[in-house]
């Protein structure tokens, strides 16, 4: 059967996976990784953490090493990510702990961190995902436009830091898409504010001509969590603004008998894994603005969520074994059905 990127570039989408550089040395992830998608992200390499451990000191040899191995297989790029509160340097938010870094050296530090970065892979980078998890959810105080008030950036230099990234990511690759990426913003909290939050500040970021010209919905779902029914309405909803989406971090976690073997505790939980992967893929598919439909990692082995999660897993399309899992073979169908119809 088709791999899954030629089958997404059959209806205009690119399939993605979030890949670790260095397991690109294992032939068989190698493999899968170069045959089954078209556009790939590193999961920590383009971190502010990892490219400037000590100020003035780069390391851009993870970010390097994937950029080189998606120009080697026809891959296109998804940076990520400029400006987070996560993934910090210490050197920085000591710095600022500490009273030696001011907020205006902090701002000149962000620009300088963004001008540098993606200045260095002008373009080589389809997307960056400028500005990532901002949105306040129901737990943080949110500030007049539905930030999060306690985030290092907004607390210490305001909203207006978030346009001003946009702004500098801008100049510094005129020709990258530049997307605001966050979770819970497709229906995945179950009441819409989150989305709300995010359609009105994109709204408002237009209007005052900032060049931000995509939204990325992570979309990490969960089983025990009822699937987000409002997800392709929300997509388009983002698309009448004029905006491109964008699925940028997608994985589907649940209940598993432990971090080494992954195996759901419950016998159904495949079936159900699958059938929402198809859910997520459809409402991409019913967005025409939906360009991307990008894997947070493709192999369980890899995978972010039981480091996060205890007692959750099995949240990606290949076991630890790298063997390809019923989430697979249904997105695999799926994209068959929509590039040529019912056999
Ligand atoms: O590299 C160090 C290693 O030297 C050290 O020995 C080891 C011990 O803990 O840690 C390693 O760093 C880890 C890093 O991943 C690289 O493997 C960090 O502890 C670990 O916290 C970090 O986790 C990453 C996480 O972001 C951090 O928040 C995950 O790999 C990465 O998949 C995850 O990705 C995020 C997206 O960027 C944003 N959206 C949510 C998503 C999932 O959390």
């Amino acid at each position: 059967a088709d791999s899954l990127r030629a089958l997404a570039a059959k209806v205009g989408l690119r399939f993605g996976s979030a890949l670790i550089p260095s397991d690109l040395d294992t032939p068989a992830y190698a493999q899968i990784a170069a045959q089954q998608f078209s556009v790939v992200t590193p999961g920590n390499e383009m971190k502010w953490q990892v490219v400037e451990p000590e100020q003035g000191v780069y390391d851009w040899s993870g970010a390097d090493n994937l950029v080189a191995f998606a120009q080697a297989n026809g891959q296109l790029v998804r940076g990520h990510t400029l400006m987070w509160h996560n993934q910090l340097p210490n050197w920085l938010t000591d710095g600022v702990a500490n009273g030696s870094i001011s907020a205006t050296e902090l701002a000149g530090l962000l620009k300088n961190h963004i001008y540098t970065e993606v200045g260095r892979y002008r373009g080589k980078i389809w997307q960056w995902d400028v500005v990532n998890e901002v949105f306040a959810n129901s737990w943080d105080t949110p500030t007049a436009n539905g930030l999060v008030s306690t985030d290092f950036w907004i607390q210490n230099l305001g909203e207006g830091i978030v346009y001003d990234a946009f702004r500098w990511a801008h100049e510094a690759d005129p020709h990258a898409l530049l997307v605001i990426n966050d979770y819970n913003i497709t229906g995945e909290d179950g009441t819409n504010a989150k989305f709300d939050a995010v359609h009105a500040w994109a709204q408002k970021a237009l209007s005052q001509g900032v060049p931000v010209h995509a939204i990325g919905s992570q979309a990490h779902l969960d089983t025990q969590y009822g699937f987000p029914t409002s997800m392709a309405d929300d997509l388009r909803a983002y698309a009448d603004l004029g905006l491109k989406t964008a699925i940028t971090e997608a994985d589907v976690r649940t209940f598993v008998d432990g971090p080494t073997t992954q195996v759901p505790t419950d016998r159904l939980a495949p079936w159900a894994q699958a059938n929402w992967w198809a859910g997520m893929l459809q409402a991409a598919l019913s967005s025409p603005d939906c360009i991307s439909f990008t894997v947070w990692g493709f192999c369980d082995a890899d995978s972010w969520v039981p480091g996060t999660f205890s007692g959750e897993g099995a949240a990606c399309l290949y076991d630890v074994n790298l063997n390809p899992k019923p989430a697979y073979t249904d997105l695999q169908s799926n994209l068959q059905l929509a590039a040529f119809g019912a056999p």
